[in-house]
């Protein structure tokens, strides 16, 4: 299989991070601001993705606008001919700064909805005024006129707030609302009894998205990432592992997918020490799972293999400890059974509290 250069590229600026959501997928060992990478060897991995044939740049983090030189960040993206896109929860964002982003060339925004009014928002997050300070920031992104994206994260225990989620979308003149159940990586893992849909939950979110696709074709796009452990068959992780998007970590690692640094015989590389050419195309990590060669049964023969390439290898290895299994999501996984019963135990996990990430 020939390797194409990536659409996408995810540059995580910081693990920084006002907020303390439970569903966080940043690895449980966040990357402090004294490893961060500086804005010079930033702007160079910009220029050098451009050269790559990356598209788009997703600033993440963490909260990206812990950094304060986004501004020159996004400039520097921008002059590099990318396509730029800040996830942000908002937090840190004031609407001057917007202006100086949008005045840097920043084509569009982000932003995460932890819930659908304070109270739950709020407690999500685990950041007081929180919401009411969101909402201020959507006004000033839409009096810019930022394309917006609303990215509504859905569990257990506000998935009943999806048809609100999805109004206010429309309230805000959000070309787009990403309904993203929560995935289970990094420290979200630590939350899978507090957070993880019942199946009842995750079939109604099904037929709410279906109605409301429906409803509002030409006026909201609709991206849905459905409740995985209650699927039939896996997500196409990162639309096959080192084909179309890679990861640079705070510190500079290149990562085939966030979550990549639980996968333990893997080695990274930086940008500080190796081309993001080089890294792409010959790096041990990138190689490891890429195309089909590396599957076992009973991916291998599988129909379905150019399709989820075996679904997530972070999964695959959280769950079986081995990362070349299959997804045992998967209904043909010999693993499925004992993931649907945790799944089910993990959602009447009624007592679970809420561990909230922190910095440690
Ligand atoms: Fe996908 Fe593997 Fe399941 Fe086939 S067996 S559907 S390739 S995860
Ligand atoms: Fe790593 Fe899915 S998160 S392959």
């Amino acid at each position: 299989m020939t390797t194409r250069p990536p659409i996408a590229m995810l540059a995580e600026l910081t693990h920084r991070c006002p907020l303390s959501c439970p569903y966080c997928s940043n690895p449980l060992e966040l990357t402090r601001k004294e490893s961060e990478l500086d804005t010079a060897t930033w702007c160079s991995v910009f220029t050098q993705a451009a050269d790559l044939g990356v598209l788009q740049l997703h600033l993440s983090g963490g909260e990206p606008a812990s950094r304060r030189d986004l501004t020159e960040l996004v400039a520097a993206a921008h002059d590099a001919g990318l396509y730029t896109n800040l996830i942000t929860s908002g937090i840190g964002l004031s609407e001057k700064r917007l202006a100086e982003l949008d005045g840097a060339g920043l084509d569009h925004v982000q932003l995460s909805l932890q819930g659908t009014n304070a109270q739950m928002a709020d407690m999500i997050g685990g950041y007081r005024g929180g919401f009411d300070r969101k909402m201020k920031v959507a006004e000033w992104i839409g009096a810019i006129g930022f394309p917006l994206t609303l990215n509504a994260v859905l569990h257990r225990r506000n998935l009943h707030q999806l048809p609100r989620a999805i109004e206010m979308a429309v309230e805000m003149g959000a070309r787009r609302i990403e309904v993203a159940t929560v995935q289970f990586h990094g420290w979200a893992m630590k939350n899978r009894g507090a957070m993880m849909p019942t199946r009842a939950q995750a079939a109604e979110a099904d037929g709410i998205v279906a109605e409301a696709r429906k409803r509002l074709k030409g006026r909201l796009v609709i991206d849905y990432v459905p409740a995985d452990y209650h699927s039939d068959y896996p997500k196409r992780c990162m639309g096959g592992w080192g084909s179309t998007g890679l990861n640079v970590n705070p510190e500079g690692r290149v990562l085939p997918c966030h979550a990549a640094e639980t996968i333990p015989h893997l080695q990274f590389d930086n940008v500080k020490e190796r081309p993001l050419h080089d890294i792409w195309y010959h790096g041990s990590a990138f190689e490891a799972y890429r195309g089909t060669d590396w599957m076992q049964e009973p991916c291998r023969s599988c129909e379905r293999k150019t399709v989820d390439f075996g679904g997530c290898r972070c999964q695959a290895m959280a769950i079986t400890g081995d990362p070349a299994a299959t997804d045992p999501v998967c209904i043909k996984s010999p693993e499925r059974d004992a993931l649907r019963g945790m799944t089910d135990e993990f959602a009447g996990d009624e007592d679970a509290p809420l561990t909230y990430r922190v910095l440690s």
